[in-house]
Formats: structure tokens, sequence, C-alpha cells
């Protein structure tokens, strides 16, 4: 049998007497493509904020490739191969494009691996190109559009090569079209993990987003969840026909 890759257990959120999460529980495996879904305020930011050491779970525990990773600091659970890009995205806008993402090569497991990357400013530019950006490297992020910024926050997650990837609403403010390539981005991501001389198995990952459209197109499997618990688990046609899905959130969106 295959080695646990994250196992989320009873994760529980309270803010004073709100139950923002409550008891949640799932896996998502190495070679998966996961969306998270549900309502606005059903507690898929806090989930992704918890696993990433954000804020403290109330109670409940997270374990990576079989290790309790619950608490541990936000450098540290990225340098065990764990990345995740904002739902409001926050580049250091004085800063140009590129340097945004040397920040993140600069952590010690995107120094540490592969020798042969000469320079953190030409992984960064790999990380960029693979993003569709690269011609924007040396502008100061203050003049990207929504759509641009999205693309560098994709960029600062993906140079520090992670091997679980959280995504939360990449979609996010985009236009079709624009929805249509970040989509296409990810999966090639997620399948062969190649941009510019990096290469790696491709990141799991775990998606929310409220653009169910796309985003079931690229996933394998969805986790619903409601009022802070989980509703529903399935393939994405199971979701989509699952009539309590459909009360609950998807209406006729879908
Ligand atoms: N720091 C906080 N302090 C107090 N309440 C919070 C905090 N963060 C989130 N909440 C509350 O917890 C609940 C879950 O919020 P969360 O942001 O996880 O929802 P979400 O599913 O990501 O929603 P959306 O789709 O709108 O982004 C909401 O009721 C929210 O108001
Ligand atoms: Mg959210």
């Amino acid at each position: 049998m295959a080695e646990p890759f994250l196992v989320v257990e009873n994760l529980t959120k309270t803010f004073g007497g709100l139950h923002a999460l409550s008891d949640i529980s799932f896996e998502i495996k190495r070679d998966e493509m996961v969306g998270l879904i549900g309502p606005n305020g059903a507690g898929k930011t806090t989930t992704i904020r918890m696993i990433t050491s954000i804020l403290k779970p109330t109670s409940g525990q997270v374990s990576f490739k079989g290790e309790i990773i619950t608490g541990l600091p936000t450098a540290e659970i990225i340098n065990k191969g764990i990345a995740a890009t904002s739902q409001i995205v926050k580049p250091f806008r004085h800063l140009p494009v590129i340097s945004n993402v040397m920040v993140s090569c600069l952590c010690p497991r995107a120094k540490r691996k592969g020798e042969w990357v000469k320079t953190v400013e030409l992984r960064a530019k790999d990380a960029l190109e693979f993003c569709g950006i690269g011609d924007l490297a040396l502008e100061p992020a203050s003049v990207l559009s929504h759509g641009d910024l999205k693309r560098l926050e994709l960029a600062r997650a993906i140079a520090t090569e992670p091997e679980l990837l959280f995504l939360d609403e990449p979609f996010g403010g985009l236009s079709p079209a624009e929805t249509t390539l970040i989509a296409k981005s990810l999966k090639r991501l997620h399948k062969g993990g190649r941009f510019g001389r990096l290469h790696s198995e491709g990141p799991a990952m775990l998606i929310v987003e409220h653009k169910l459209s796309e985003l079931m197109k690229i996933v394998d499997r969805v986790i619903v969840i409601n009022f802070g618990e989980i509703l529903a688990v399935g393939t994405p046609d199971e979701i989509i026909s699952n009539k309590e899905v459909i009360e609950a959130y998807i209406g006729k969106e879908v």
C-alpha cells in the first residue's frame, strides 16, 4: 500500500463562539488533484490556513508523509514540500516581479535541490515563464493586472518546488480566457511538473474554487464542505449530480 501523503484528522476551528470548522477529516494522495468547494464562509480558506499553520487549529491533527506537522512554523511546512497561494494576492508591490519570486526561491528547500540550477534568478525566471509572465520579470509588481498578479502568486508557490500545492481561488476575478489558461497550466504542472530547467513529479493539488465548471474539468475528486462540515466527497460527476450538494451550493451553476 502506498505511504499516506496528506492526512487531515478531525480538524476543528472555533473563532470565539463561531464554529468555522467542525471535525473535518480527509486525505490527499500523492498523485491527486482534488477540488475543495462550498458556499461562502463554509471554511475552505480556514482549512488551508490551518494545514499550512497560518492559523492554529482548535483541535485535530495534520500529517504529511507519515509525519505530524500540526503547529509547525509555516516556513518549516514549506520546507517539507507544501506551498499555498492566497485567496487575496499581496505581492511586494514596489519590487520587480522577478524579485517577488526570488524571495520564494531562497527557502532552504528550493536552494537545497538540484546543483544544476545555477542561480536563484534563473529558477525564478523559469517559474515566471511557466506561468506565462516571463516578459514582465523586470516590471514592478504594482503595474501587473489582476490576472498577471494571480500568475505571479502561482509562480511564487511553484518556485519552492512543492510536492503538495494548495490553491485558494486561483481563478478568482479572472476572465474566461485567463481562467482557461491558468487551468491548463495547473493541469500541465500536475502531470509533468516541468518548467524551464526544472522538472519534478508534479505536485498533488488541493484547489478551492467557486468557478465550478472549470474546476470540474481538471480535478480527480471533489470534497464539499458546508457550515464547516464535510457534506460530500466524490468524483466531479458524482458531485454535480448529488442532490444535497445541489441544494446547499451548486444550484443551477453547473
Ligand atoms: N480570523 C478570523 N476571525 C474570525 N472569524 C473568521 C476568521 N477567519 C474566518 N472566519 C470565519 O470563519 C468562517 C469560515 O471562513 P473561511 O474564510 O474559511 O470561508 P471560505 O469557505 O473560504 O469562504 P469564501 O468562499 O467566501 O472564501 C466564516 O464564517 C468566517 O467569517
Ligand atoms: Mg475563502
